[in-house]
């Protein structure tokens, strides 16, 4: 077999063989196809697209270039969410510990704020002495006896995707429904859930600006997924406002125990219910979705979910008395206000330059080697439809220094529009796609 042949059948649309596909991509993984090879094979893939069976090929074939989270003997089910990634995003963290109460197993494995978006190691790690490196026994106990743990990808979960990823970021190839799919879906399934719920978002801040981009990729996500014998669900939701009323790694730790305790953002809590109670449908421990949802309810009003956080904070190095003390209380000292500039509504506070924001701010990074500040964020007083008066507050913006305030502000003015009419309720579900 030669790759050039393999190159010229998908650059003229034909479908790969499961041999073709191992091929290249195990001969890329070895260094023994050079990267300008599959640069080329990148390039056709993104004109000419996958079928189902081809992504689901190149899926298994990454998954197989690395480690596979060994969850054998412990008993299941094991059910994950993925988020595409937005700004205040922070569903992870009330979530696993709900859905962990309701019996259901959670094998988390997240990310850390890259670009615009925040990332749930680094929230976690704002706790005063949290891990998120585990070892795999750590990960394992922390399953076993409280139902979830939280930890980060170590360098052998498919390792295939490093390397992918790295080249389709310089050769303009990271935009492809399939390589996005066999991407994030190889990732997940290396961690050994059999149910994943995908929340796509949708919108400003999202990684899918549109809705026809974002339901494509949903499409993608659950037709591959359950090709692979995997039980998916997508749902489809907005991204082009901030969710919650705190954007930051501390702050958004705040707004989890707000959310664990029942009293939450409303968005916060409306989506943390409605992706809970589809994982316990996968999971196999509600029937229907709204008996999930009263599951989830329940596990929040008793106080469950929010025992299983403690346990897991505990278990993970966290100081639980240190996070309680800091609570509302720890902020940096470099704050500015962001004010109402006109009277009337607030139509929008685009979600994108929040997080482009944050970024100045220290919430985020724009390389992967940058550091992140706890308590830089942040704390919105106001959100969309709300009546404002000129000089109203609408926000502040907590920096990790006094430099970092200028370039937020003028992003964070920028992203606030004003109008004269109440805008339209936006629905926080655009839509759910399940397997056929
Ligand atoms: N997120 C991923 O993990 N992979 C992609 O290809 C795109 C977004």
């Amino acid at each position: 077999m030669r790759a050039v042949d393999i190159l010229m059948k998908k650059r003229a649309g034909e479908t790969l063989t499961e041999a073709e596909i191992r091929f290249i991509i195990d001969g890329y993984v070895k260094g023994e196809i050079p990267d300008y090879q599959i640069s080329a094979l990148l390039m056709a893939i993104f004109f000419r697209g996958m079928t189902a069976k081809e992504t689901a090929i190149l899926t298994e074939t990454m998954l197989d270039s690395g480690d596979r989270m060994d969850l054998s003997g412990i008993p299941g089910p094991f059910v994950d969410k993925h988020s595409t990634g937005g700004v205040g995003d922070k569903i992870s963290l009330p979530l696993a510990p709900m859905v962990a109460a309701c019996g259901v197993k959670v094998p988390m494995m997240s990310g850390r704020a890259l670009g615009h978006t925040g990332g749930t190691l680094d929230k976690l790690e704002s706790i005063p002495g949290y891990r998120t490196g585990l070892e795999l026994s750590e990960f394992r106990k922390g399953l076993i006896e409280d139902g979830f743990a939280m930890t980060g990808q170590t360098a052998r979960v498919v390792p295939a995707d490093k390397k992918l990823y790295a080249l389709r970021d310089v050769t303009a190839t990271v935009e492809s429904i399939p390589l996005i799919t066999a991407s994030i879906l190889s990732k997940k399934v290396a961690e050994g859930a059999d149910g994943i719920v995908f929340d796509v978002k949708c919108g400003s801040g999202a990684f899918m600006k549109t809705y026809n981009d974002a339901k494509a990729l949903a499409s993608s996500l659950v037709a591959t997924g359950t090709a692979m014998g995997k039980r998916v669900v997508a749902v489809l939701t907005d991204m082009s406002q901030p969710l919650g009323y705190k954007v930051g790694n501390f702050l958004e730790i705040e707004e989890t125990l707000d959310c664990l305790e029942g009293k939450g953002p409303q968005d916060v809590m409306e989506l943390t219910f409605r992706l809970g109670a589809w994982m316990l449908v996968l999971g196999g421990a509600a029937e229907t979705i709204e008996e999930g949802r009263a599951r989830c309810e329940e596990a929040i009003s008793s106080g469950a979910a929010l025992e299983r956080f403690y346990r897991n904070v505990v278990r993970q190095g966290g100081n639980v008395g240190q996070m309680l003390k800091r609570r509302g209380s720890w902020r940096s000292d470099f704050a500015r206000e962001l004010k109402a500039e006109n009277d009337g509504y607030i139509e929008s506070i685009d979600a994108l330059d929040i997080g482009l924001a944050g970024v100045y701010l220290g919430v985020g990074r724009n390389r992967t080697e940058d550091n992140v500040s706890p308590t830089a964020g942040f704390i919105f007083e106001k959100k969309r439809g709300d009546l404002v008066k000129k000089g109203d507050r609408i926000a502040i913006a907590y920096g990790k220094d006094e430099a970092s305030l200028d370039p937020a502000m003028a992003l964070a003015r920028k992203a606030v529009s004003i109008s004269k009419e109440a805008p339209q309720p936006l629905s926080l579900v655009i839509e759910e796609i399940t397997a056929p």
